[in-house]
This record gives structure tokens, sequence and C-alpha cells, in this order.
């Protein structure tokens, strides 16, 4: 269902990503590890089809939901709206029970800047599990997080995925996020290093 033959990823002229091969399948879930700057991130969005300039090849499903470590909300639009506006076919009703599941079931009135970071988090989540994708996406979605809203965040998104039977990558420095989520884990190593490829940990 997603398969990705990156054999090159440069900017302007620096290669970033390096022979990296992915070939996974209905409800496979990874987890990609990797120092700050190593590509994580641009991998995530070549896998998202935000960056379609690279050397290599790309197959992958046309819905997919990404959720990065910025809520990315539209602040001047209430809690329901920030769903609606990209579930355009989904019932109110199906809003409000996804707003109910993360505990915003009181707040589908309220603009993001009047929620606690925790709720535009929960918002954001509610809003990449909406509508059922084959494939998700997540940049350290759960990353400066308190710790107990971290364990809410995900025990959520499992039951989400257990749900759903979605693909999922996971990008993220934390080891107990990928066993809380039953990803495999893979090391992203520099490109400056021999073994450029994903290693599996
Ligand atoms: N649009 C861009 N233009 C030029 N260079 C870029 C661009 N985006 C990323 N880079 C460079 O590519 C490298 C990888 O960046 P990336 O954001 O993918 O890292 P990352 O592994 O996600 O890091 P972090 O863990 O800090 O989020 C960095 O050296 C960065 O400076
Ligand atoms: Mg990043």
């Amino acid at each position: 269902m997603l398969k990705l033959d990156l054999h090159r990823k440069s900017f302007a002229g620096h290669t970033v990503l390096e022979d990296i091969h992915l070939d996974l399948r209905h409800g496979d879930r990874i987890a990609v590890f990797g120092p700050s700057g190593v590509g994580k991130t641009t991998l995530l969005r070549i896998i998202a089809g935000l960056d379609k300039r690279f050397v290599g090849t790309r197959e992958a499903p046309d819905e997919i939901a990404l959720m990065f470590q910025n809520p990315t909300l539209l602040d001047w639009r209430t809690a329901f709206e920030n769903l609606r506006i990209f579930h355009p076919n989904a019932e109110g009703r199906a809003i409000q029970e996804a707003l109910a599941q993360v505990g915003l079931h009181d707040k589908a009135d309220h603009f993001p800047r009047q929620l606690s970071v925790g709720q535009q988090r929960r918002l954001a989540l509610a809003r990449c599990f909406l509508t059922p994708t084959p494939l998700v996406l997540l940049d350290e979605p759960f990353a400066s997080l308190d710790q107990s809203l971290r364990q809410e965040m995900l025990a959520l998104t499992r039951a989400f995925l257990d749900k759903t039977g979605s693909t999922l990558v996971l990008v993220t420095h934390a080891q107990d996020e990928a066993e809380a989520l039953a990803a495999e884990s893979y090391e992203l190593r520099d490109v400056l290093q021999p073994d450029t490829e994903l290693a599996a940990l």
C-alpha cells in the first residue's frame, strides 16, 4: 500500500536522504528514529506526497492523514469548523462524536486560542482520525507534552489505529511511543555514515 524507493533527496545540492526503501502493507506500523536534522520530516513529507522533488519512485494511497508536532489548526475557525473543513463530507453528528472522543464535546464553538495546548493537540488528533484513512503519518505529535497528556494521546491514537487498521509511519525520539503503538522501530542514519538505509533497531 506504501512503496517508496528513494534513491536521493537533496536540498540545493546537499544530499539529505539516500537509498531508502519502504514497502508497507495495510495495517503495518513503523516508527522512524534518528537524530535531529537527519531527514525524518523530509522523509515524511515525501511519503505524504508534499515534496515531489526527489530521485526515486513512490506509490501511496490518495488519502493520507497527517499530524505534525505543531497542531496546525486554523485560528479563525472554531473547533467544529476545523474538523469540518478537512472532512467536508462528514456529518455534523460524526464531528460531534469525534470531538467527544477526544474529550472536547463542550468545545465545539471554541476557537483554537480559547483551547489549552493539550486541547489543541487533541483537536488535531481528532482531525487526523475523523474519516478513516488507509495511511497515517505522524511527525512527533507527542513531543513536549506533559506525561499524563502524552499517555492519554498515545492511548487515543492506539484506539484509533486499532479501530481503523490504518498503516502508520510515526516519527519519534521516544521508544515507549513506538511500543505503545505496537510499531516496529527503524533508525534513519546520517547519509555521511556508511550504512544509510533504514535499519531495524
Ligand atoms: N526546505 C528546505 N530547504 C533546505 N534545506 C532543508 C529544507 N528542509 C529541510 N532541510 C534540511 O534537511 C535536513 C533534514 O531536515 P529535517 O527537517 O527532515 O530533519 P529532521 O530529522 O526532521 O529533524 P528534527 O528531528 O529536528 O525534526 C536538515 O539539514 C535541514 O536543514
Ligand atoms: Mg523533523
